[in-house]
């Protein structure tokens, strides 16, 4: 499983991508608005800051309704640093969304098709083309559904029925979350910076690099 970090703050992006574990972005509009900057400067600046990605994640406006809509706000972002080839056009899960994805998709676009919250949602966005699909098991953990079961499901789907698209485990609140949806067959999962960082701490790490320190320094 590889990981895409959800965020549009710089730094956390930065940070992330200096460790060498980062396969891509994923931003939307509530994380981009967070930021207080203007959505296309800050999808630029997150392009030149990850060159060795796969995927950065850039979610049409909540103005785009139709088809047509989210295709002309697509237009403009794949313009983005020249034509990135890492620009992926996140979409809503509604029919016009799908039907978004299947044009961008026949011109060679990456999109993402996101708020996905059941297995059928999963397989028309996949076979609408979608490169990546975004199931959020937290938003369904908080309503007191097993979010992971869910991606468990569609990557079973998936394997059974020979798609292609990608599952993002999309809202993901702890490192159990991680863990869990590797295992369940989730081919990347979109984290937090914090969570990023929970995943590498262990207080016997802590620990045992406080107890090498004393011995070395006992010995001298
Ligand atoms: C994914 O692409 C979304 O940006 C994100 O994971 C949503 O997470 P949230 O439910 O914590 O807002």
């Amino acid at each position: 499983m590889k990981f895409f970090i959800d965020t549009a703050n710089l730094d956390e992006i930065k940070k992330a991508y200096k460790i060498g574990v980062l396969s891509g972005v994923t931003t939307n509009p509530s994380l981009v608005a967070k930021e207080g900057v203007k959505f296309e400067d800050r999808i630029e600046e997150i392009l030149n800051a990850v060159p060795e990605v796969e995927s950065v994640s850039a979610e049409v406006t909540p103005n785009a309704l139709t088809a047509e809509q989210m295709i002309a706000e697509a237009n403009e972002l794949i313009k983005i640093n020249g034509g990135d080839k890492n620009i992926t056009i996140k979409l809503p899960m509604t029919l016009d969304g799908l039907e978004a994805c299947r044009y961008l998709t026949k011109k060679g676009v990456k999109t993402n098709v996101t708020l996905i919250f059941t297995v059928n949602q999963a397989l028309l966005a996949a076979r609408a083309g979608a490169t990546y699909v975004s199931p959020f098991l937290g938003r369904l953990d908080d309503i007191s559904e097993d979010g992971v079961q869910l991606v468990a499901k569609i990557a079973e789907l998936f394997r059974v029925q020979k798609l292609d698209s990608q599952i993002i485990a999309a809202s993901v609140r702890h490192p159990d979350h991680v863990t869990r949806v590797a295992l369940a067959g989730a081919h990347i999962a979109t984290i937090p910076f914090k969570v990023i960082e929970q995943l590498s701490k262990h207080p016997l790490t802590d620990q045992g690099i406080e107890k090498f320190a004393a011995d070395w320094k006992s010995a001298l």
